[in-house]
């Protein structure tokens, strides 16, 4: 990597969707730069960027928390842009024990900005580099049978994740406003697709279906989510990375809602005629079991994302039953593979 050339700063680029936006990303853009540093928590894995290994890319092991590295960066490599996807990611994780994530999600997103500030103030480009933050459909509560959430939806948290994402949209604002920093945020619904952690819904219902063991649902399974194939969003972030202007907010929807049993049934499906499960007839819907609701359950998440569609003419490529099928096909093979 060239250290004199402009480079974007992803943060959180071993998870879910970071992984899969650096592998997008570097593959669309070769020519361009890219700096991914991740603190590598249990939610990611090196093995989801091994495949990347341009010139112009490089991996660095680092906490956003940690306002000596994340200056030292800035130090180091002429870093122009930043996407942070960097955070702690799991709902019931935060109800359990609530505080790492308001040390990475709401202290850790303050600093990189504090410290991008202090490094663009110097190059003069304070208000030209871009700061885009990747925010949640989560951080405007939750929907009653009808409506959806729009950009301009009151901020209404109903879980420690979703607060401590919210806290971090209104400090980025702030920077915005205070010191005319060009920060985007983008607030997306549900993901899904390879390397997501194995807590998560999907990979859950895939892991514990190829087990034979139960499948927890929560409540009645009838929460209502909206789902999103991982490359649509890499595709969306990419947009509007590029070309929204300062201090817009975007919605990121799939239009897609389901409720969490009929995932769990969708996927239950697609195992039952897997090439590669076992031929004897077995029905992995019979495994799914209800347990007792998560405190607090959202009950129902839809984003209205005409805005992104109208402003940046985006639209989701991947249908849920294409991007499902994609979805249990890879971790079939990841988890047969590593059985094997
Ligand atoms: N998964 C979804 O459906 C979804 C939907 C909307 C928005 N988001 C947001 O997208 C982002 C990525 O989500 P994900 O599902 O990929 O999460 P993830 O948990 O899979 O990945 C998060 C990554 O951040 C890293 N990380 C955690 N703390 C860190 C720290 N202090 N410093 C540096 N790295 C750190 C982890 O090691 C991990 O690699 C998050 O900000 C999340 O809030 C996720």
């Amino acid at each position: 990597m060239d250290k004199s050339k402009p480079a974007l700063l992803v943060t959180g680029g071993a998870g879910f969707i970071g992984s899969n936006f650096v592998k997008y990303y570097t593959e669309k853009y070769p020519d361009k730069q890219v700096i991914n540093i991740d603190k590598l928590t249990y939610a990611s894995s090196l093995d989801y960027i091994a495949s990347i290994s341009t010139d112009n890319y490089t991996f660095i092991q680092g906490d956003i928390t940690d306002a000596h590295f994340i200056n030292q960066l800035f130090k180091s490599y002429f870093i122009t842009g930043i996407i942070n996807f960097a955070a702690e990611s799991h709902v019931d994780r935060s109800i359990k024990n609530a505080e790492k994530f308001m040390t990475t999600n709401v202290h850790g997103a303050f600093n990189l900005i504090n410290c991008a500030k202090n490094a663009w103030e110097k190059q003069g480009n304070l208000d030209k580099n871009r700061f885009h933050q990747i925010s949640t459909d989560e951080v405007y509560g939750s929907l009653g049978a009808t409506g959806m959430f729009e950009e301009n939806t009151p901020y209404d948290p109903r879980n420690p994740y979703s607060a401590s994402k919210a806290s971090a949209d209104l400090i980025l604002k702030s920077f915005g406003y205070t010191y005319g920093m060009n920060v985007v945020i983008s607030s997306c619904s549900n993901n899904y697709g390879p390397n997501q952690h194995k807590e998560k819904l999907i990979p859950t219902i895939i892991s514990q279906a190829l087990k034979r063991k139960s499948i927890p649902i929560y409540g009645d399974g009838m929460n209502i989510r909206d789902w999103l194939y991982v490359l649509d969003h890499c595709r969306a972030i990419d947009l509007i990375y590029h070309y929204a202007d300062r201090l817009e907010k975007y919605n990121i929807g799939g239009n897609c809602e389901v409720t969490n049993i009929s995932i769990a049934k969708k996927v239950c499906a697609l195992l039952d005629d897997h090439p590669l499960t076992e031929k004897d007839g077995f029905i992995h819907e019979q495994l799914i079991t209800y347990t007792e609701d998560r405190l607090g359950h959202d009950r129902r998440y839809a984003v209205d994302d005409s805005k992104l569609r109208k402003d940046l003419n985006w639209k989701q490529e991947v249908s849920l039953d294409e991007g499902l099928e994609k979805t249990v096909d890879w971790y079939v093979r990841k988890w047969k593979e590593k059985i094997h």
